[in-house]
């Protein structure tokens, strides 16, 4: 087969108001907001709200979202009795399972108006982080803790993950980690989920494709690879040798690279001071210093920027998260785009349908002698 076409390369595919990405200045802007503005100023909630209605909150609207996320995240009994049900598998893999489900129980199951959609967009952000974290605890033998509702949506996922109140720094640093994925204008999984959208299949559809997108390491799964790679190379004086043989060897690096940034990805610029802080607080930043050692090698050898996944791989891990949680962890985020660009979609609909290059043989015909 032809080789070059794949990819849709700086195809537009649609218009869109939720998100800016200059890949040449290596800027984000949220719904015109800068990231390295928000980052560290709004709250993940007030994030969603931009996303969704398309400007931050007053404080009233904060408190309304704040309350009605607070009240929806509590999972339907049968969520819990499959999770414990499934075989163990990729926590990817069943937290997928786990949206199409949500979808069975949704209470406006069948209603794909707009404010039933909306109403939808904001359960789904609601309960994807007592997913995860239920699966996290079943996972290590434990039983699920029930959410709080004088929570935060970043508090409250790390208390459910951990059944202990978590520390300040680090609610701090997943609050600006959720700000930070959020949205991404057309990445593969927002993709596909504007595609499944049009052909007016309902959210909980869309959102279970856009899970399965995220998976891949390509996408969303590198942050995990990153991590295996850094406890792999084990010392910073060991990266430079390990990028030059992976090189040699024609592999990708996880974390480096991007479709559309010609530079450093603004995210990774954040996530890295983030990375030292979190690493210096544990009492250790080695996979921090082994990531900027692979970064320095990485760059020295192909000018390689690093991405999003470069620096939330040792800023994860510094929390106490375990490796295999990363992607859904970026899944906690994402749902919030991921849903405002399905409402998009719906209020601007057209089926997406693109064509391909036909390559195969030419017309043929059956032979007499086949089917005898
Ligand atoms: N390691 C080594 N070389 C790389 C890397 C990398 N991570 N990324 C790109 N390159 C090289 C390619 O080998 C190619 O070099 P060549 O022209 O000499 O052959 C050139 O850079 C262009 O790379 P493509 O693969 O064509 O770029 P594409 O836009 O198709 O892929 C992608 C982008 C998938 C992100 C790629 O950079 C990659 O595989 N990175 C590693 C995985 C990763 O970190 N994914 C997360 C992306 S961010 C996100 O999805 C949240």
């Amino acid at each position: 087969m032809a080789e070059g076409k794949g990819g849709l390369e700086d195809v537009v595919a649609c218009d869109s108001e939720i998100c800016f990405i200059d890949g040449k200045q290596g800027r984000l802007l949220y719904r015109g907001y800068d990231i390295t503005e928000l980052a560290g100023h709004v709250s993940f909630e007030e994030v969603c709200h931009l996303l969704w209605y398309g400007d931050l909150p007053s404080a009233e609207q904060l408190k309304q979202l704040r309350g009605r996320l607070a009240e929806a995240r509590a999972l339907p009994p049968g969520i819990i009795q499959l999770l414990r049900a499934l075989p163990p598998a990729r926590p990817m893999m069943t937290l997928r399972t786990a949206v199409s489900a949500l979808g069975l129980y949704d209470p406006e199951r069948d209603d794909n108006s707009l404010p039933a959609c909306q109403r939808k967009a904001e359960r789904l952000t609601a309960q994807i982080p007592t997913v995860v974290a239920a699966m996290a605890r079943l996972h290590d033998g434990k039983d699920p803790v029930a959410p709080r509702s004088d929570l935060g949506e970043a508090a409250n996922f790390l208390y459910m993950m951990r059944g202990a109140q978590p520390e300040p720094l680090q609610v701090e640093a997943m609050d600006m980690a959720l700000v930070l994925h959020a949205d991404h204008e057309l990445n593969a999984s927002t993709f596909s989920a504007r595609v499944t959208a049009a052909t007016l299949a309902d959210m909980h559809a869309a959102i279970t494709s856009a899970v399965g997108t995220l998976e891949g390491p390509l996408h969303g799964g590198a942050n995990e690879e990153v991590m295996r790679m850094l406890v792999k190379i084990g010392t910073p004086d060991k990266a430079a040798d390990f990028v030059r043989d992976a090189l040699a060897a024609g592999q990708k690096i996880s974390g480096f690279g991007h479709r559309v940034y010609r530079t450093e990805d603004p995210r990774a610029t954040i996530l890295r001071r983030m990375s030292h802080d979190l690493g210096e607080r544990a009492g250790s930043t080695l996979y921090y210093d082994i990531t900027r050692a692979v970064e320095k090698a990485i760059f020295e050898a192909k000018k390689l920027y690093p991405n999003v996944d470069l620096y939330s791989a040792s800023t994860y891990n510094a929390m106490g998260i375990p490796t295999d949680f990363f992607t859904p962890i970026f899944a906690i985020s994402r749902v919030s785009g991921w849903t405002a660009h399905v409402l998009e979609q719906y209020a601007h609909n057209r089926l997406i349908r693109p064509r391909a290059e036909y390559v195969g043989p030419g017309l043929r015909h059956v032979p007499a002698t086949a089917g005898a």
